[in-house]
């Protein structure tokens, strides 16, 4: 509540600048049409699928819905590698840098939309070749290489759903998502870059391949060039299957409602949730939203700074980007390598136009320093945007100073890998924005806040975060458990879509958005369960008994607090701090790694033996004081007496 009624004293706004009003993709008189048409989603949508996509055979009903399951143009056929790479390469377009790559080592690539088109076909015959077929499922974990968009957009040729796993992931993690989703091959590399540094992935493949029972190949693309096992009959490299595959492949006529892809998330149990997305509906979101949010131009060079590894990267570094026939921009590395100004060089050098990035980014170059964006020449930008978490207005506004020299415009979005694309925004050329709000829905969006009941709250009271009518890019459900999609997003209300997130909106409508309400925290922009971490801990035989919270960090946003109770006979010294973080490291991945962690005797408990996170979360933020000998057996006595007072 605290939060809210600071944000509520945040009175400043920022309109756009009549420059950039007069060249933007939509106007206000745009807005204000497509708004009304899409009061109508699916009259709205169905004009922007149209506009936007080329279509093999037109779709028969634009909606078909019927909670929780939507069909969006179904009927429709069309492929997303098509509407992505051809219909741009056999343009003018084809000689235009599709994608600038940049490695860590400071090495570069830039591959045309005509290269794209071959080397795309080819992969889809590499693919095809190790008995891959429409509807098989292909796992990617991988580098940020042009190969894992040239994979994807390979699978999507052919109908296969990829299904990426994010490279910071652990063998364990890698494992139990390749076997959830029944993958036939993986593509990886033998490793990338960061921090100055090569890192392997291909053994993490391997270890993770001696209990994946539908793996049939592994595909290797050689980045770092370090040693690597490779083993006959299963595994081949990247460089060696594209030398003997043809260049043709004709693009599969897909139906719009074919599985395109599935992301895992975490969610609030143990076990991540495969989100499922499917063809026309979610590249008509990604590709309208990209073209209005980002008001893409030919002449733009767009970056996203995410890893493909998440929804960011799939929907606004590839998909979306790629659709509108843009330059999109992509980083191998680490954003402070080789020095702290790395991504202010990139900028530079390439003459980026269009810079999306996360708060967490945006506050650690903050800290770093403004002398490093002032030592480059920043001029080329002229849109900034935000995504992954509440931007605070400090940031917000040396976002706007520092690095938009105060002439561009920044659209803070809310969305989730759930939602497929952009869901609440500003539009840069038609919205007054206000520092700390995502503002207004996109049109054919419909949002509200809502008590537990369902009713709407007033203005400016906090609520639920709902999306009340079906959306092109909304998720088809989760791989393998039509219960759990029910339950999670379908069940709080009826027909209306919860998100899991916590807002309010202001006098004039804008939604501020306040974060996660679950057990689910968002840790610089990323998604982590504390079930997923509490898991990874107690699977350790000195633990007894783990407990995880979120507190809030300056940079981060959320750091991951985890308190543990050691088996008797265990010592609670710095060296099992350690091996704790090392194991869940291997269990989850580093970036599931706690900030901090604290040893108990006994963890506070409801008498039911419900863990008192609130309780836990004021302990970690330091609200209750905790004196040094104090430990939490103390509290839970403190907790047995709260819970006789419930
Ligand atoms: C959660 C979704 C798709 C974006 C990358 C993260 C939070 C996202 C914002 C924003 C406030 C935001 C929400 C949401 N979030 N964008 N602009 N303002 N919060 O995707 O891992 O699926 O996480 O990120 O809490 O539910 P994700």
């Amino acid at each position: 509540m605290a939060d809210i009624e600071s944000l509520l004293k945040e009175k400043r706004v920022f309109k756009p600048s009549p420059e950039f009003r007069k060249q933007a993709n939509w106007n206000k008189k745009d807005v204000r049409e497509f708004r009304k048409s899409g009061e109508k989603p699916e009259r709205f949508w169905a004009k922007m699928a149209k506009e936007n996509l080329d279509w093999f055979t037109p779709w028969k009903k634009a909606l078909e819905w019927k909670a929780p399951n939507a069909k969006w143009f179904a009927g429709g056929k069309l492929n997303v590698s098509y509407n992505c790479v051809d219909r741009h390469a056999n343009s003018w377009r084809k000689n235009k840098a599709a994608i600038i790559w940049e490695g860590e080592p400071g090495d570069t690539r830039v591959i045309t939309y005509g290269e794209l088109h071959r080397e795309v076909q080819q992969f889809s015959n590499v693919l095809k070749s190790l008995g891959v077929k429409k509807g098989d499922r292909v796992a990617l974990y991988m580098p940020m290489v042009p190969e894992l968009a040239i994979a994807m957009l390979a699978c999507t040729r052919i109908g296969a759903p990829h299904s990426i796993v994010f490279g910071g992931f652990s063998a364990e993690s890698l494992r139990d998502r390749i076997n959830d989703a029944g993958a036939k091959v993986v593509v990886t590399a033998d490793g990338g870059y960061r921090r100055g540094e090569p890192f392997a992935l291909k053994p993490m493949v391997d270890e993770a391949c001696e209990a994946t029972p539908t793996i049939q190949a592994i595909v290797t693309v050689k980045r770092t060039g370090e040693p690597t096992a490779m083993k006959d009959g299963r595994d081949v490299w990247w460089h060696d299957a594209m030398a003997t595959a043809s260049a043709k492949c004709p693009p599969a006529k897909l139906d719009a409602e074919h599985p395109l892809f599935i992301l895992y998330t975490s969610g609030t149990t143990g076990k991540p949730k495969g989100i499922l997305h499917t063809t026309g509906g979610y590249l008509t979101h990604v590709t309208t939203t990209a073209k209005a949010i980002f008001d893409l131009k030919d002449e733009d060079v767009y970056w996203c700074t995410a890893d493909i590894g998440w929804i960011t990267g799939h929907s606004y570094v590839v998909y979306g980007i790629l659709a509108n026939g843009a330059t999109t921009v992509m980083y191998e590395g680490t954003p402070t390598h080789p020095g702290p100004d790395r991504f202010w060089d990139i900028i530079e050098r390439w003459g980026v136009t269009i810079f999306y990035t996360a708060p967490t980014a945006i506050r650690t170059f903050i800290r770093l320093g403004d002398e490093h964006p002032k030592g480059h020449d920043l001029s080329s930008l002229r849109l900034l945007g935000s995504v992954g978490e509440p931007i605070n207005p400090e940031a917000w506004i040396w976002y706007n100073k520092v690095i938009g020299n105060r002439k561009c415009p920044i659209v803070d979005t809310w969305w989730q890998t759930e939602t497929g694309g952009i869901m609440i925004t500003p539009l840069p050329g038609a919205v007054d924005t206000k520092p700390g709000s995502a503002t207004l829905t996109f049109p054919g969006v419909h949002a509200a806040i809502l008590d537990e009941d369902g009713n709407e709250v007033k203005p400016p009271d906090g609520g639920l975060l709902a999306i009340t009518k079906p959306w092109p890019g909304m998720l088809r459900g989760i791989w393998g458990d039509k219960k759990r999609f029910k339950e999670t997003y379908w069940s709080k209300w009826k027909g209306t879509y919860f998100p899991g997130d916590g807002a309010h909106r202001d006098k004039d409508g804008y939604f501020w958005i306040m974060g996660r309400i679950d057990d689910v925290m968002n840790i610089s922009g990323h998604r982590i369960g504390t079930m997923e971490v509490e898991s990874a801990l107690v699977s350790h035989d000195d633990v007894a008994e783990a407990a995880v919270v979120g507190r809030p960090d300056e940079i981060t946003g959320t750091a991951i607090v985890a308190f543990v109770t050691p088996r008797g006979g265990i010592n609670a010294d710095e060296a099992m701090k350690k091996t704790l973080l090392g194991h869940v490291t291997k269990e989850i991945g580093a970036i599931a790694k706690p900030k901090e962690i604290r040893f108990t005797d006994a963890l506070p408990k409801t008498r039911s033996g419900k863990i008192m996170r609130r309780l836990l979360r004021d302990i970690a933020e330091g609200k209750e004081s905790v004196g040094d000998t104090t430990t939490l057996e103390d509290y839970s006595v403190v907790a047995k007496l709260r819970a006789d007072d419930d």
